[in-house]
């Protein structure tokens, strides 16, 4: 049947002109058929073929800028029920304002498309790791998502202001949890912090977990030792308002940080997890962020809808989504 997703207004704040290519190649990809953007009496809808299954609309209710739903008979709309997203309120994402924030939307699509390349068995829970997470935009998408959440961060200050949120909105929603912070040590000598969380949605609900820890990415293997991941997400310093920070100097750009980061990230993965990637490319081209993953042993999905997530934040930022998987055992 002809189906049209109507997308939130939203979404052309954030990505300007190019939302609807955008949208619809997120929509392609959790999907599996061909989205195009169409406009119906100057309204822009993505229009695709299929049947209206369980499935389908479990992934429109997951993709970052699902509206509603229709069906198209004989030139009408006849609209559809898609179920609701999400363990815990969106707020946990949407309350926090800081410069450096990644886009929450963007976000939400960086996440979607890096799990809809995940080839792990689905029965048992994935965790997602942010190897440079910020004040934990990934790791709310994530949690909200259903999933078990990590973090890495240099900027102890961002790990301590997510901490001091997190404790106050967990007690606010009233759910049953524990938040705790807690010194890190490594043969005797203090090397930083760690934030862990454990919360349940629901009073009967299995919990989900969350654990940051501060430090550079590059030692993110030695932090987490033997622990995989599912899926591994992360939105790299833009070289303009994070200076990539270790070693003790600052680079301008993510690029050989990108570089030193992509073997250690791939060593993490979980037989069948994905890599996901957001970077800027006027910092590190395409092709040496492909030619990494692959080095690294990742089969890289680089065609399709895969080459359409490309676009134009600012004059000094055009950013890209590159996503590996590790191949299974
Ligand atoms: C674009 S921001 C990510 C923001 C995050 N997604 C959020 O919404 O809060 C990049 C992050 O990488 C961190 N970072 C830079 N170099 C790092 C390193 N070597 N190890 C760990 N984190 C690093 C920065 O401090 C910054 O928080």
């Amino acid at each position: 049947m002809e189906l049209l997703a109507l997308t939130a207004p939203a979404a052309n704040r954030v990505y300007a002109a190019g939302a609807g290519v955008l949208t619809s190649a997120e929509l392609e990809i959790l999907s599996g058929v061909p989205v195009e953007p169409v406009h119906i009496a100057g309204v822009e809808y993505l229009a695709f073929d299929a049947d209206s299954t369980p499935e389908l609309r479990a992934a429109l209710a997951r993709h970052s800028a699902f509206l509603a739903l229709f069906a198209r008979h004989d030139g009408l709309l006849d609209p559809l029920e898609v179920p609701a997203h999400g363990l815990f309120d969106d707020d946990l994402v949407t309350i926090p304002k800081y410069s450096g924030k990644t886009n929450e939307q963007f976000t939400r699509l960086l996440l979607n498309v890096t799990l809809a390349a995940v080839e792990s068995p689905t029965g048992r829970r994935w965790t997602v790791l942010d190897p440079m997470c910020g004040r934990g935009t990934t790791l709310a998408h994530a949690l909200i998502g259903g999933h078990d959440a990590a973090g890495v961060e240099i900027d102890t200050k961002s790990v301590e202001a997510m901490a001091a949120f997190w404790r106050t909105w967990l007690r606010r929603k009233r759910l049953k949890h524990t938040a705790d912070v807690s010194p890190v040590r490594r043969e005797g000598k203090s090397i930083g912090k760690r934030f862990d969380v454990e919360v349940r949605p629901s009073k009967d609900a299995a919990a989900s977990h969350l654990t940051v820890f501060t430090g550079d990415t590059r030692q993110s293997a030695k932090l987490y030792g033997k622990r995989r991941f599912e899926a591994i997400v992360t939105d790299a310093p833009y070289g303009v308002i994070h200076g990539s920070q270790g070693r003790g100097r600052k680079q301008r750009t993510a690029a050989d940080l990108l570089t030193e980061s992509v073997p250690v990230w791939g060593s993490q993965l979980a037989p069948g997890g994905s890599l996901g990637i957001s970077w800027n490319t006027l910092g590190m081209p395409r092709e040496d962020l492909v030619a990494a993953l692959t080095d690294a042993g990742l089969h890289v999905h680089d065609d399709g809808p895969w080459r359409r997530l490309a676009h134009r934040v600012d004059s000094s930022i055009h950013r890209d989504v590159v996503v590996g998987t590790r191949p299974a055992d």
